[in-house]
């Protein structure tokens, strides 16, 4: 349940806030790159706006083709493809890991500025005749390491002295929990993980950065100089199962220092007007039943996001294998009376693990979309769509002016529920599916606004100092001052209680501080944004692409190629590459949909309100507040949307990218199918459909229409 009223323990926030100012002109920083300033340097790429996600690999090179999946696929004799086994819970083979990175290269590489890499970049611990090693571990990793390597090296510079100028793209590495040893276990830093991955990431960890990385395996890539910075965190010291750590409560605690250097990181980029990606293995997970996260590192995270809002583009995670999205709700914050962070709900709840059984992740994905039935419901009249077209304030007053006082206060009560005209109440996380083929492998690629940007280029070359290098001081505070007025309760209900504030302001003072610093919000002045408001750096869409392993280890069977031809690593190789055609006998990475032109998801821009516009839709006809609800208007009658964006019985004659890109559309157009008219009408058949579209697209399109009953309510 969000809890809509506003807290009174919040209000015992009154804080401070970094007073050095470090001298950074934001004018002579923000100013592009002329051409003419590198004439004499080889032609750089220009943005693209696209990057790539890739996460949980889990290369396993104990892997056995045609052996039995019952043995991890090491031993017996099985159903085991010599691509992977999908649907299982073997590892990736070495032969995926290839043809996926080479796909990469012929796909992907130069329509890219950077690759965020989520981490799990080794083989579970799965199989007891064969133990993990720490060499095991490492081997695989650099493996890894050197696949990116060969996709993105610059071949001219791969032998000099400076390891950070190898790549034609910035790569921006984190830990997974299966990168270390024993899994999730993560001491606090320095340690030989911090050390070992010190050496195996050197290529991608820039060189200002190496003193925090030693310090806790944390670090950012500016990877557009100046101006976008991806934050690599290092999840493990947020993750409810490493039990060598807890929490982000206490100064002793890792997770603490993490925050701290995350807060201080990201004032320093508001001070220079940049923006900044957080991503990371394991996400903020947090239901009714489950969480992935400590409490107290979710709330601190949850509290960060809402006061750098304006500098927070968005969170970009793995490590759960199913495609979903997560909101963070600011609301559910308060401290005790010793000023620590305290769950209010106050709730046991289980750890999220990828490797849940069905059942458990049927739970955790409905506890989500139950969650979501809190999502405050746009009052006739208003939607989150409309706010996204039209958000200026007097025109939603003005609607309002000729509307009833009744209907004026569901109007106000709307925007205060979600945090004002721009839905700040909430964070938003996306996290993608895995390389590892428990259902198929994927691939994300993500879209961004580069408008006013199109001649700047990725970083590249060798790496300038990113920001400043800051220590963080534990065990005193000195340097932060106390702050004005500002606090989290004022932030997150402003403009609307504004006379309320000013009374609550005079009781906070009497209120006990906690024993952290608390950040600064925007100022007052600062423009929504980009994870609310349309503008550079927005995210804008993603693509969803998967390689069919039973189709494609079936083709590669009954090919007659060999397997580097197949899979293209072959000079001779007959490549799909480019050309979105079909092209048979090649290993492939198809379109699984697209955010934008999907006609079911239909999301305009990956927004904060959109998702929460969407969000709301997946749960509408379960929700109990249903009389607001002009479904009709919201989703029209759409029908069942397959793999490639096929829509079934559509007959809007609209053709979407989807179609080009669908490799195998005569194969699946025999496949498609008409949904039946749902026994309950037409609604609840809409919110069902949508629900279980979500529902197969977070298994990768793996389910059957009759599995969804196994996640009805
Ligand atoms: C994978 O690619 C590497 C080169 O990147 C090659 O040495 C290796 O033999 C390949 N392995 C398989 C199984 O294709
Ligand atoms: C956590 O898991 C245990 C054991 O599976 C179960 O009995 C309990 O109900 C679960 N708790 C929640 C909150 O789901
Ligand atoms: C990208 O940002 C520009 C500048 O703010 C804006 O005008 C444009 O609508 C944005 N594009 C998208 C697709 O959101
Ligand atoms: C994957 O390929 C198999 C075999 O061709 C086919 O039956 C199945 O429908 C395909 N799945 C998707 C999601 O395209």
């Amino acid at each position: 349940m969000f809890i809509l009223q506003a807290l009174p323990l919040l209000a015992g926030c009154a804080w401070s806030f970094l007073t050095e100012q470090i001298p950074l002109p934001a004018s002579s920083l923000q100013q592009p790159l002329t051409p003419q300033r590198h004439r004499d340097r080889p032609a750089l790429r220009k943005l693209q706006g696209k990057f790539l996600h890739i996460t949980d690999v889990h290369p396993d090179s104990f892997y056995k083709a045609h052996s039995s999946i019952d043995s991890a696929c090491h031993s017996d004799r099985g159903t085991a493809g010599i691509l992977g086994a999908e649907m299982s819970d073997c590892d990736s083979p070495i032969t995926l890991v290839n043809a996926t990175f080479q796909w990469v290269k012929d796909n992907l590489k130069d329509e890219i500025d950077f690759v965020i890499w989520t981490g799990d970049s080794a083989r579970h611990d799965n199989d007891e005749d064969i133990p993990r090693t720490e060499k095991g571990i490492v081997d695989l990793n650099r493996m890894v390491v050197h696949q990116f390597v060969e996709v993105f090296g610059k071949d001219d510079n791969l032998d000099d002295p400076d390891p950070t100028n190898d790549f034609v793209v910035p790569i921006v590495p984190t830990f997974g929990n299966n990168d270390i040893l024993p899994h999730n276990i993560f001491e606090p830093g320095p340690n030989r993980w911090t050390r070992d991955y010190a050496d195996i990431w050197r290529k991608f960890i820039p060189e200002a950065q190496r003193h925090s990385f030693a310090r806790g395996g944390w670090f950012f890539t500016e990877v557009i100089p100046n101006k976008l910075a991806i934050f690599s965190l290092n999840t493990m010291y947020f993750f409810d199962s490493n039990t060598a750590v807890d929490g982000c409560d206490s100064k002793s605690e890792p997770g603490y220092e993490h925050m701290e250097w995350l807060r201080v990181q990201l004032q320093f980029l508001r001070e220079r007007g940049m923006k900044a990606i957080m991503t990371g293995h394991v996400p903020p997970a947090r239901t009714f039943s489950k969480q992935s996260w400590d409490e107290t590192c979710w709330q601190k995270y949850s509290l960060w996001m809402r006061q750098y809002r304006d500098v927070v583009v968005g969170g970009i995670f793995g490590h759960m294998n199913i495609d979903h999205f997560m909101f963070q709700d600011a609301f559910g914050l308060k401290y005790n009376n010793r000023g620590q962070l305290q769950d209010l709900e106050a709730r046991e709840r289980n750890a999220t693990d990828p490797m849940l059984s069905i059942q458990s992740k049927a739970e955790y994905l409905t506890d989500l979309r139950e969650g979501w039935t809190s999502i405050p419901t746009p009052p006739s009249g208003m939607s989150y769509s409309e706010l996204a077209i039209d958000t200026d304030d007097k025109h939603i007053l003005k609607k309002a002016t000729r509307r009833k006082k009744s209907q004026q206060d569901k109007e106000k009560k709307f925007l205060k529920d979600i945090g004002g005209k721009w839905a700040e109440r909430f964070s938003l996380s996306l996290v993608s599916p895995s390389v590892v083929p428990n259902y198929f492998p994927t691939l994300r690629v993500v879209e961004y606004n580069i408008t006013g940007m199109e001649n700047e280029h990725p970083a590249m070359g060798k790496s300038r100092p990113a920001a400043v290098e800051i220590d963080v001081e534990l065990t005193n505070n000195q340097e932060l001052a106390p702050l004005s007025a500002a606090s989290v309760h004022d932030v997150m209900d402003q403009p609307i209680q504004e006379a309320k504030h000013k009374k609550e302001n005079k009781k906070r003072k009497h209120h006990a501080k906690p024993p952290f610093e608390m950040p600064e919000p925007p100022s007052s002045t600062a423009a929504p944004g980009p994870a609310y408001s349309p503008q550079p750096f927005t995210l804008i869409s993603y693509t969803q692409y998967f390689a069919n392993l039973t189709f494609l280890n079936d083709e590669f069977e009954t090919s007659g190629r060999t397997l580097e031809e197949y899979i293209g690593t072959s000079p001779s190789a007959n490549k799909r590459s480019g050309s979105r055609v079909p092209q048979s006998q090649t290993f492939t990475f198809e379109t699984e949909y697209n955010t934008k032109t999907d006609k079911r998801y239909r999301l305009a821009d990956l927004t904060v309100r959109s998702y929460m516009d969407l969000a709301r839709r997946i749960s509408w006809n379960i929700r109990t507040d249903r009389s607001e609800h002009r479904v009709l208007d919201i989703l029209p009658d759409v029908r069942v949307v397959e793999a490639g964006g096929k829509e079934a019985g559509a007959e809007t004659g609209e053709k979407t990218d989807d179609d080009d890109d669908d490799l195998h559309s005569s194969r699946k157009r025999k496949k498609k199918h008409h949904k039946k008219k749902g026994k309950k009408g037409g609604k609840d058949k809409d919110g069902d459909a949508l629900w279980h579209t979500f529902v197969k697209r977070a298994f990768v399109m793996t389910k059957t229409d009759e599995d969804m009953q196994d996640f009805d309510p």
